[in-house]
């Protein structure tokens, strides 16, 4: 898409609404990931060197437009400037007086971060009124927020009607890298889609299937489909009514050329907790006493030759219940097996969404993928292949046609 990005335009001594997720996991007001605030470095090391005023645009949590302080962002003001080596103002809200003075005060290199954008209703509601109150405050609109930008909100997408808009280093690093991954991908290309339930992931699952060449199912995604062809699972999570759909998926890829692999073998147990004494059994001879939980060794070396002859790996979702020694182990292999293809240059491998990097943090493979996406349900989206409205807006076809202070 066509979008101006923020090296293009002139930001010297310019007022800069710069639109981030600061949307971390917080631990006793400490971050316990600080990947999205670091991976923004570059965005704002950019801007200050530029001479531009920088106004933080962000949301925190869901307070459903209240303000509640136990989701404040004034927590953050010292995490920020730690991981971007800069002193950083608060203002306590994002709109009115209060912003504006402090807006007005900023000197060339400032850097000031607005208070949480949800605790205003007219965020979420992508109203008119407090798009055009949040554009009063700057003079350029930045977006580096790829992981909010599945939002239709006033900061992600109503603000770019009142402000001249670009793009930030963090959004064009995610869109070169994921449309590498799907618009012009080397091939073939392997999808690797777990998670609990098919049911949030149909799009997800029809859309790869019609663009790569394997998707390797697993989790409880998994057990629906080994039961729609007819395997017994036990008392495994599986969305039995999902069943139907399940077969449509596959028939849909088998017309197409994309084979779904599915395990061959799974690790069972009676009871979910560290350590419980498992079996591993092919999936035709799960007991009625048993749940699948991940998979096992055939399932392994089978999804690793393919990957092993993949040139593209694109991984959403873990293989079993990680989150439980030792079954991550599938998870863990898998992860292993992508990371050493893409050190030894064999394939590129993209991924995203939050479990998704929590279970490659688990297996100690996160530094050796090629792109590991901030987003979570932005990441999904875009596998789904749906248009991100916050991405549309920023297109030089939608031009600010609206009236703040500037126009
Ligand atoms: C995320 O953490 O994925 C984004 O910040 C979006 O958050 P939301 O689902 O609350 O809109």
């Amino acid at each position: 898409m066509d979008f101006q990005t923020i090296t293009e335009i002139d930001v010297k001594d310019k007022t800069i609404l710069l639109r981030v997720d600061l949307n971390v996991p917080r631990q006793n007001n400490t971050v316990s990931d600080t990947t999205r605030i670091e991976r923004l470095l570059p965005t704002i090391t950019y801007l200050r060197e530029q001479g531009a005023k920088i106004l933080i645009l962000s949301h925190f949590g869901r307070p459903e437009g209240e303000q509640n302080p136990e989701m404040s962002l004034a927590f953050l003001t010292p995490i920020l400037e730690k991981c971007w080596d800069c002193s950083v103002q608060f203002s306590p809200d994002c709109i009115g007086d209060v912003a504006q003075d402090i807006a007005n005060s900023a000197k060339s290199g400032d850097v000031i971060l607005l208070e949480n954008l949800r605790f205003h209703k007219g965020e979420r509601a992508n109203d008119s009124d407090f798009a055009k109150s949040l554009a009063a405050l700057g003079d350029i609109y930045v977006n580096d927020a790829f992981s909010a930008s599945h939002r239709a909100h006033a900061s992600t997408t109503g603000i770019t009607q009142y402000l001249p808009s670009a793009a930030g280093l963090l959004m064009q690093e995610e869109l070169t890298a994921l449309g590498k991954s799907l618009n012009t991908p080397q091939t073939p290309v392997l999808a690797v889609a777990g998670g609990s339930k098919i049911s949030t992931k149909i799009n997800l699952l029809k859309n790869l299937s019609k663009q790569v060449d394997y998707l390797v199912l697993g989790g409880g995604m998994a057990n629906t489909f080994l039961y729609a062809q007819g395997n017994s699972m036990g008392r495994s999570l599986c969305e039995k009514d999902m069943a139907d759909t399940a077969r449509d998926i596959m028939y849909a890829a088998a017309r197409v050329g994309c084979e779904i692999i599915l395990p061959r073998d799974v690790v069972t147990v009676k009871e979910l907790k560290e350590n419980a004494t498992y079996d591993i059994v092919d999936v035709n001879n799960i007991a009625d006493d048993q749940m699948a939980i991940d998979i096992g060794p055939k399932s392994i070396a089978y999804i690793s030759e393919k990957i092993k002859g993949s040139k593209t790996v694109i991984w959403n979702g873990p293989m079993g219940v990680f989150e439980i020694k030792p079954f991550d182990n599938g998870t863990n292999e898998i992860a292993k097996i992508v990371a050493t293809q893409t050190v030894e240059k064999k394939c590129v491998s993209i991924a995203g969404g939050g479990d998704t990097i929590a279970a490659l943090e688990n297996a100690g493979t996160t530094a050796d993928f090629s792109y590991i996406s901030t987003a979570g349900g932005a990441f999904l989206e875009w596998l789904e292949g749906k248009g991100l409205p916050g991405i549309l807006a920023l297109s030089k076809e939608n031009p600010p046609t609206k009236k703040c202070r500037h126009l």
